[in-house]
């Protein structure tokens, strides 16, 4: 007879404990515990089983382990691979998190249709049907990919050990229930218990295996955060889902850098692989416009020449606004700031609106120069030439600081034929301007970069 007991656990962190707690010992957060029941005599038989066929495995001392069998499958897809920095590895756990709607589920089955490998595409958020009508949308085929509409995570398992597939889908995470569990799907008990399960099969047999997982309001993947340390990869897809861009980051990775990204555009038929983003991110029109002014931005590994899109209006309404899509807002008040200061303008009765286009969010600090510039562009209704472009960080007194990667920055601009481009002095004493077309020029402050752009 099955025997039920009832365990607290963290929503946090996934730590147990036999009765409720306020504060967690483990990692401190409050009124997290909830409690699940357990049903004991069934978990004990769920540790039991195993997926390898060879039962008695042994350890190994390490110095009789073989390397450089282990071959990373390469997929059709560039961006793909270089987020899980040169392919898929056998047996790794990869979770795909991302918010509702942004292309999780499409990006997967494109992955699985454009593989000529076996794929068990299991799915519990969509009918076989409708996963076809996907497919067709995408207009790729593959015979061997197998779709599997079921979200009991022992009998996807089953089907995979009779399939042996090359490569598992799992669709999504929160959708699995164990039955050796008693929880809601999409609890912390369950997602726990079904994460393990996948963890133990892609060890055992070698399989790599793809799993989606929601995101919170907040941002973080719902479930504990121990799911992210369970899996070997945590990529991220994210983008705004008014524009078509995507971007797939590297959060975690067991097997290469996690300062990877790869770039998207989601449409009609499917996601594209957008192997060079700066010719698409910048805008395609031709006219000067004020308040525009490009950056060359590094983001992950990659250069890329970004937009970035400034309106300052006169304030109709008391107070100002501000606001700012794919830019840290605190940051835009910041320049904002050192503008009035360090350079005279007024700004304080002014609306100020800035956008990075394409919508992607941007970490890079090189792009305050760009910032700045587009800022005063728009406040002065002077346009800048479209052939120029700005590198540096902004500091609070003013003055321009360096800025990783400048050769690679210089390159990239110089490659997509810009005429100008403005970098910090501090930056400037390694760069020889014999190796590149682009005029490369220098600016201590930003009073000095406003001087010489608007011929002050
Ligand atoms: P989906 O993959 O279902 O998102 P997720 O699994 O992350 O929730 O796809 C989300 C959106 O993508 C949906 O609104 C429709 C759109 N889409 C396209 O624009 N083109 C396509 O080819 C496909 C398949 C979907
Ligand atoms: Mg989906």
């Amino acid at each position: 007879m099955a025997k039920v007991k009832t365990v607290f656990y963290c929503t946090n962190c996934g730590v147990e404990s036999p009765k409720w707690v306020g504060k967690c010992a483990s990692c401190g957060e409050w009124n997290a515990y909830k409690e699940m029941t357990v049903d004991t005599k069934a978990n004990k038989k769920a540790t039991t089983t195993s997926y390898r066929e060879n039962k008695d495995h042994v350890p190994t001392a390490v110095a009789d382990i073989v390397t450089g069998t282990t071959v990373r499958q390469s997929t059709p897809d560039p961006e793909l691979n270089r987020v899980l920095g040169g392919g898929i590895v056998p047996g790794s756990l990869v979770l795909i998190g991302g918010q509702p709607g942004i292309g999780k589920s499409t990006l997967l089955l494109q992955i699985a249709l454009g593989l000529p490998i076996t794929i068990l595409y299991a799915s519990g958020e969509e009918s076989e049907e409708q996963i076809k009508m996907r497919a067709d949308r995408i207009g790729l085929t593959n015979a061997q990919c197998y779709i599997y509409a079921e979200t009991n995570v022992s009998k996807i398992l089953k089907q995979a050990q009779k399939l042996q597939p090359q490569l598992l889908v799992v669709d999504s995470i929160q959708t699995l229930t164990s039955p050796h569990i008693e929880a809601a799907p999409g609890s912390i008990s369950q997602v726990r218990e079904c994460t393990g399960e996948l963890q133990r099969f892609a060890k055992e047999t070698n399989v790599p295996v793809f799993v989606i997982g929601h995101i919170t309001k907040e941002g973080s993947l719902a479930g504990p955060k121990l799911l992210e340390h369970i899996v070997d990869v945590v990529l991220q897809f994210e983008g705004d889902r008014n524009y078509n861009y995507r971007v797939l980051r590297t959060i975690k990775n067991r097997f290469g850098s996690t300062d990877e990204l790869g770039i998207y555009e989601m449409q009609g038929h499917g996601l594209r692989a957008v192997t060079n983003p700066s010719e698409l991110l910048i805008s395609q029109s031709q006219e000067d416009l004020s308040g525009s002014a490009i950056a060359a931005s590094i983001e992950g590994q990659r250069p890329l020449l970004i937009e970035t899109q400034a309106l300052v209006a006169p304030a109709i309404y008391g107070t100002p606004q501000r606001s700012s899509t794919g830019f840290d807002l605190r940051r835009l008040s910041m320049l904002l700031a050192v503008i009035e200061k360090r350079v005279g303008l007024q700004l304080g009765q002014s609306d100020v609106y800035l956008n990075i286009a394409g919508g992607i969010k941007i970490s890079d600090p090189a792009i305050d120069l760009a910032v700045i510039a587009a800022l005063v562009s728009s406040l002065q209704d002077i346009s800048l030439p479209k052939t120029t472009c700005f590198a540096g960080e902004v500091g609070l007194s003013g003055e321009i600081r360096a800025v990783s990667r400048i050769e690679q920055r210089i390159q990239e601009a110089d490659r997509l034929g810009m005429e100008t481009i403005y970098i910090s002095r501090h930056n400037s004493k390694r760069i020889k301007q014999e190796d590149y077309n682009i005029e490369v020029k220098s600016v201590g402050r930003v009073d000095e970069l406003i001087g010489d752009l608007f011929e002050w």
